[in-house]
């Protein structure tokens, strides 16, 4: 691990399709790369385990944040960087973000037209979420409030990945001592 590094948390948000995954692993690739640990979290994936209890109500998505932003804080003291990709719908889910992890947590916005995020439709869930097959989906049945207050917004539609991910590198380099 690098000499100086400093655990962080890359919080990367926005709605389903707007590349959230995509560039965690980009960002991911790039930082161990470069000899730094990284310790990726994804909504799909915390779902499918530590969170399998929780659906998409808004009050199961607080709780869904909540659990990650103290896991997040016990991964902080290994000096990690730890990369969240995770829809962060409301702006009080990025407040209590803040207020957890303080000036460790470090909010990137995937900025995406909802239009191109269902034109993508990578895996069919606007496609379900029009039909009605899913519930509360954000963007059509649940809301989404733009970040007031991101350290780093990318526009995803705009991009090329690789832009979007130098950027992100730049500023998780950028946040560590020495970087
Ligand atoms: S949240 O709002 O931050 O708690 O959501 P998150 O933990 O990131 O989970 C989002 C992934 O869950 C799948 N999925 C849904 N997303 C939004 N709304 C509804 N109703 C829903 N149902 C299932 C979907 O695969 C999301 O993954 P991404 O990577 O965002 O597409």
């Amino acid at each position: 691990m690098k000499a100086h590094q400093k655990g962080m948390v890359v919080w990367l948000l926005g709605h389903s399709g707007a590349g959230k995954s995509t560039l965690a692993q980009m960002l991911a690739h790039r930082l161990e790369t470069d000899g730094y640990r990284t310790l990726p979290l994804d909504g799909d994936v915390v779902r499918a385990g530590m969170n399998s209890d929780l659906g998409f109500s808004d009050a199961d998505r607080l709780e869904n944040i909540r659990r990650v932003a103290e896991l997040c804080k016990i991964l902080l003291e290994k000096d990690l960087i730890v990369i969240c990709s995770f829809i962060t719908p409301m702006q009080s889910h990025r407040d209590l973000l803040r207020k957890t992890l303080g000036d460790r947590y470090l909010e990137i916005y995937l900025e995406c037209p909802i239009a191109i995020c269902e034109q993508r439709d990578v895996k069919g869930l606007y496609r379900k979420a029009r039909n009605h097959e899913i519930e509360n989906f954000t963007g059509i049945g649940s809301g989404f409030d733009v970040p007031t207050q991101p350290d780093l917004t990318i526009p995803t539609a705009l991009w090329q990945a690789d832009e979007c991910a130098e950027a992100v590198y730049r500023l998780t380099i950028g946040a560590m001592p020495g970087g």
